[in-house]
């Protein structure tokens, strides 16, 4: 009988552990530490430096990693002193087991502090879902893709494909790409390789800080691109880069950006707007001016987010009352009923939203 019972639960448990993820994981991970039955998990097998203070990483991932497509982002999350920090960054396909990561270090940024200098060989990362809609089209449709600083790292994916799947023969493409320095451009040897292998590829690296003329985004910039209204335009960089761009480029047939740092278009302005939060019947003073996440978060209140750029939509929520300006791009909503990404706009007069 006690034979019979003890049959029984060493059998219990091994269905236990089977239906238990967290004891699976557990155990698999002894084996091999990204082996898991739910979690998109990585390793890193090379590390190296692919310009100033940026690091690219060589990531084997597990069965479970999600690979999307190219020029989408991925939620990254890094564990460092015990505490999870989720950032957004670009991946590149290498291969079927392999991706490259590659991040530029912020300064007293957690997770890019630790990408480029803290992490090691075998170290593993954790990766959410990806997201994101500049994509390739089918279609042989000119393509211009503007990256200012560690925006380069989705359009070098882009272009990685389109080399890849060989596309670039068939379509035009003009990469423009502006950094401070020489030594701030990264995949700098490849993307000149390319430019001399394929007749379709265009591609001009401007020196902000190291060319005598003013290099920066400016109309002699769009003047150049033929036949703007039949092409597709990528941007990214940080927001007063890619609101210009969308300026410029309003002409062109599809316009695409994201923006991977908040500069606020407008930051002058003064006072506080009350934000009544719906769901969890709660009125809180925030800053005008600010990303209305920010200032909620200021308030102890904790809002589900992702990326913090407007382009996950982990954020989004139901504005029910008020004005808001997008911060990105300046631009004000004042009808009621819209969603709303909280991360990139801030409240203009008293908000009620669905939180
Ligand atoms: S957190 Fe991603 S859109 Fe706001």
């Amino acid at each position: 009988m006690h034979a019979v019972m003890q049959r029984k639960s060493v059998f219990g448990s091994i269905v236990e552990s089977v239906f238990d993820a967290q004891a699976a994981n557990f155990w698999l991970k002894k084996i091999n530490p990204i082996w898991s039955v739910n979690e998109s998990l990585g390793r890193i097998v090379e590390k190296s430096e692919t310009a100033s203070e940026t690091v690219s990483l060589k990531i084997q991932i597990n069965k479970k990693f999600n690979m999307g497509q190219a020029g989408q982002h991925h939620p990254v999350i890094v564990t460092r002193n015990g505490r999870r920090y989720e950032r957004t960054y670009s991946l590149t396909q290498l291969d079927d087991a392999h991706v490259l990561l590659t991040a530029k270090k912020v300064h007293k940024g957690m997770a890019s502090t630790w990408l480029c200098e803290l992490s090691k060989i075998g170290d593993v990362i954790e990766f959410g879902l990806p997201y994101g809609d500049m994509l390739i089209d089918k279609n042989h449709a000119p393509l211009v893709l503007l990256a200012a600083g560690s925006g380069i790292t989705p359009m070098y994916s882009l272009l990685k494909t389109l080399v890849k799947t060989k596309q670039i023969e068939n379509k035009p493409v003009q990469l423009m790409y502006w950094v401070k320095k020489h030594s701030d451009a990264a995949f700098k040897t490849e993307l000149e390789q390319w430019a001399i292998q394929y007749p379709n590829f265009k591609l001009h690296i401007f020196y902000t800080q190291e060319q005598e003329m003013d290099a920066r985004l400016n109309p002699e910039h769009v003047q150049c691109i033929e036949n703007l209204n039949t092409t597709t335009v990528y941007s990214c960089g940080p927001s007063g880069f890619v609101a210009v761009a969308e300026q410029m480029f309003a002409q062109a047939k599809v316009f695409k950006s994201e923006a991977f740092s908040l500069t606020p278009v407008i930051n002058n302005e003064t006072g506080f707007i009350t934000v009544t939060l719906s769901k969890l019947n709660q009125s809180v003073s925030i800053p005008k001016g600010q990303s209305i996440l920010l200032g909620l978060e200021q308030q102890n209140i904790k809002p589900t987010h992702g990326c913090r750029m407007g382009v996950c939509n982990k954020c989004a929520c139901v504005k029910a009352q008020g004005s808001t300006k997008n911060l990105v791009n300046g631009a004000e909503h004042t009808e009621p009923g819209g969603l709303l990404k909280i991360c990139v706009n801030s409240a203009q007069t008293d908000l009620v939203i669905d939180l």
